[in-house]
C-alpha cells in the first residue's frame, strides 16, 4: 500500500480518471474506487483525503449513487467536485434543486473568502462549469467561499469539508491545478511521495521479495508496457526472468525481428515462438471482434502453459496490465460499461496455472512511459506507437482472412513510413490502416477491377481515453494513398477516418 494516498470515489463522471491522474501528477498517489466503497475500507487505507467526483445523476433521484454516509465521520478532508459538492450538501442537510440557470462552459469565479483552497489565486479566475442542478440552501454552518454570476454557491466550506461546483481537473479551469494542489498540500497536508523514481525502487524491492528464488515468465508483446515490465523485472531478478515472445501472426511488419534484436542487445533471456499458423487457423472466418479477442487471449495462455512445461517450472507470469484495464474490467464501478474487452484482462481463463505479476496494475500509460525513461528502455521501443495485444485482428473488420491481414499489415507499414519521412510519427499517438469487406471499383490499366477499401486512422491523444483525428497535410495523405493503392495488392480506394473519441474509439473494433 502507498504511504500517502487520496481516495477518489467515482460517481460515474466523465472526468473521474482525469481527477485521479491530475493528483498523481501533483506527486500524490490517488486511487479510483467505486462510489459505495464502505467507510471502514476507506479508513483502513488511511488516506490523506477523499475526493467525490462528478456524475451524471441528480442527488434527489431515488437510485442516484450515494457514498457510505460514515465517510463524513472519518475526520478526513473531503473535496466534492460538481455532483460531489451536491452529495455533500445533500448529506449534510442542505438542499439541491434543478435550476433554470444551467451553467455549461466557462464562468468567472469570484472568490469571496481567501480559504486555504484558494491560496495564491486572484479573486477573479476562469472556471469550467457543467451542471444543471445547483445548491438551493446550504447545510447548517457551511459558508459560500466563491460565486459565479449564476451560482451563489460555486464553492462551499465547513472545516475540512470543501465542495466546488466547477471542475478544477480540466485545463479550461485556469487555476485548477493550483486548487487541487492546495487541497492536497494545504488541507490534506500531503508531502508528495508519489514519484516514478520511488515507484521504481519500491516495485523492484517488492518483486524481489515476492519472487524469491522462483522463476518468472514474462509475456512480451514488443510494446512499451510489456517491454518495460520485462526490463524492470530484469533489474529486480536478473536471469530468473525468461521472456517469451510469441508471434501470433498479427504483429506489425518486421516487428518480431526488431523486438528480438533489441532484447538480445539488453542481455535479457528471450525465447521466440512463431505460432502464427496456430492463431490464424483459429481466427479464420471469425467475424466477431470480441470472440477474436477471447480466442487470442485463451490461446496465448495455452501457449504459455506449454512453454512453461517445456522450459522448466515457472511459478509466475508477468504482464503489463494497466490501471484503466483493471478499472474498466471491474464490474463494481457503478455506471461503467465495458466497451471493449482488453485481452490481457478479459480473456484470462479461471483456471490459470500461473500466479500473476502485474507491476503496473496501478499505473496510467503516461506513468509507464516515465518508468520506461527512468530505467532506460531503448528509444526504438519507447517511441513506437501503442499496439493492441490482439494486434491486427482488431483492425480487420468483418470476415477474418489472410488476404485482409496482409493488406492491413502492408498498408499500416506504409502509413508509418510516410509519417516518419515527414517527421510526424513522433507527434501522433497512433497511426495505422484498417480494412473491411467493402470493395470499390478501381481502374487498373484499361481494366475495371473491384478492390478493397483501406481506411487510414491517425489520432492524437495523451492517454487513449480521448482522442482526435490528426489534420495531416494533404501531400502526406496523398503519398500514403498512392503508395497503398500502388504497392498493396487488391486495394482500390483509400479513405481517412475523421471521427474523434468519443464518440468513436481509436481502434475500429
Ligand atoms: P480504443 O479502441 O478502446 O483503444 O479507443 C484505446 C487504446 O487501447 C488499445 N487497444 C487495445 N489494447 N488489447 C490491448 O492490449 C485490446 O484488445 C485493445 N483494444 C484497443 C488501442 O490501440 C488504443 O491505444
Amino acid at each position: 500500500m502507498n504511504k500517502e494516498n487520496i481516495v477518489v470515489l467515482d460517481f460515474g463522471g466523465q472526468y473521474s480518471h482525469l481527477i485521479t491522474r491530475r493528483i498523481r501528477e501533483l506527486s500524490v498517489y490517488a486511487e479510483l474506487l467505486p462510489f459505495d466503497t464502505p467507510a471502514s475500507e476507506i479508513e483502513s487505507m488511511n488516506p490523506s483525503g477523499i475526493i467525490l467526483t462528478g456524475g451524471p445523476n441528480s442527488v434527489y433521484d431515488k437510485n442516484s449513487p450515494k457514498p457510505d454516509p460514515k465517510i463524513f465521520d472519518l475526520k478526513i478532508p473531503i473535496l466534492g467536485i460538481c455532483y460531489g459538492l451536491q452529495i455533500i450538501v445533500n448529506e449534510m442537510g442542505g438542499s439541491i434543486t434543478r435550476t433554470n440557470k444551467r451553467e455549461y462552459g466557462k464562468a468567472t469565479l469570484s472568490i469571496s473568502s481567501n480559504q486555504k483552497l484558494f491560496h495564491g489565486i486572484n479573486s477573479k479566475t476562469e472556471v469550467w462549469m457543467s451542471h444543471g442542478d445547483a445548491t438551493e440552501t446550504l447545510p447548517d454552518n457551511f459558508v459560500s467561499i466563491a460565486t459565479t454570476d449564476n451560482s451563489p454557491y460555486a464553492a462551499i466550506n465547513l472545516k475540512d469539508l470543501f465542495g466546488v461546483q466547477f471542475h478544477p481537473e480540466v485545463t479550461h479551469t485556469a487555476d485548477g491545478t493550483k486548487i487541487l494542489r492546495n487541497f492536497l498540500y494545504e488541507i490534506c497536508k500531503c508531502k508528495g511521495l508519489w514519484t516514478m523514481d520511488s515507484f521504481v525502487d519500491k516495485t523492484v524491492a517488492n518483486i524481489k521479495s515476492q519472487v524469491g528464488d522462483d522463476s518468472v515468465l514474462c509475456a512480451l508483446s514488443g510494446g512499451v508496457d510489456s517491454s518495460t515490465v520485462a526490463l524492470l523485472l530484469h533489474k529486480a531478478i536478473g536471469d530468473k526472468l525468461t521472456c517469451v515472445f510469441v508471434d501470433h501472426g498479427l504483429l506489425r511488419k518486421n516487428e518480431a525481428k526488431n523486438v528480438l534484436d533489441i532484447f538480445k542487445k539488453l542481455n535479457i533471456k528471450i525465447i521466440f515462438y512463431n505460432e502464427s499458423d496456430r492463431f490464424l487457423n483459429l481466427l479464420d472466418d471469425v467475424t466477431d471482434p470480441e470472440i477474436r479477442r477471447k480466442l487470442i487471449g485463451q490461446e496465448f495462455i495455452k501457449v504459455f502453459e506449454e512453454i512453461s512445461k517445456q522450459n522448466g517450472s515457472f511459478k509466475w507470469l508477468a504482464q503489463g496490465t494497466l490501471y484503466p484495464d483493471v478499472i474498466e474490467s471491474a464490474s463494481t464501478k457503478g455506471p461503467a460499461v465495458t466497451i471493449k474487452t482488453h485481452h490481457n484482462v478479459g480473456g484470462l481463463p479461471e483456471n490459470l496455472k500461473f500466479s500473476l505479476i502485474e507491476p503496473f496494475r496501478e499505473l496510467y500509460k503516461d506513468e509507464v512511459r516515465n518508468v520506461a525513461r527512468i530505467i532506460d528502455l531503448p528509444k526504438e521501443i519507447l517511441a513506437r506507437h501503442p499496439f493492441p495485444g490482439p494486434g491486427l485482428a482488431v483492425r480487420i473488420i468483418g470476415n477474418f482472412n489472410n488476404e485482409k491481414l496482409s493488406i492491413c499489415r502492408e498498408s499500416s507499414n506504409i502509413v508509418e513510413e510516410e509519417l516518419k519521412k515527414s517527421n510526424l510519427y513522433d507527434d501522433v499517438w497512433q497511426a495505422f490502416a484498417m480494412v473491411g469487406d467493402d470493395k470499390a471499383v478501381g481502374v487498373l490499366g484499361d481494366g475495371r477491377k473491384m478492390g478493397y477499401i483501406v481506411t487510414v486512422r491517425i489520432v492524437e491523444s495523451t492517454d487513449a481515453m480521448t482522442a482526435d483525428w490528426v489534420k495531416i497535410p494533404y501531400d502526406v495523405l496523398d503519398n500514403i494513398s498512392s503508395r497503398i493503392t500502388n504497392e498493396v495488392d487488391n486495394v482500390s480506394w483509400v479513405t481517412y477516418a475523421i471521427s474523434s473519441k468519443p464518440p468513436s474509439t481509436i481502434e475500429p473494433q
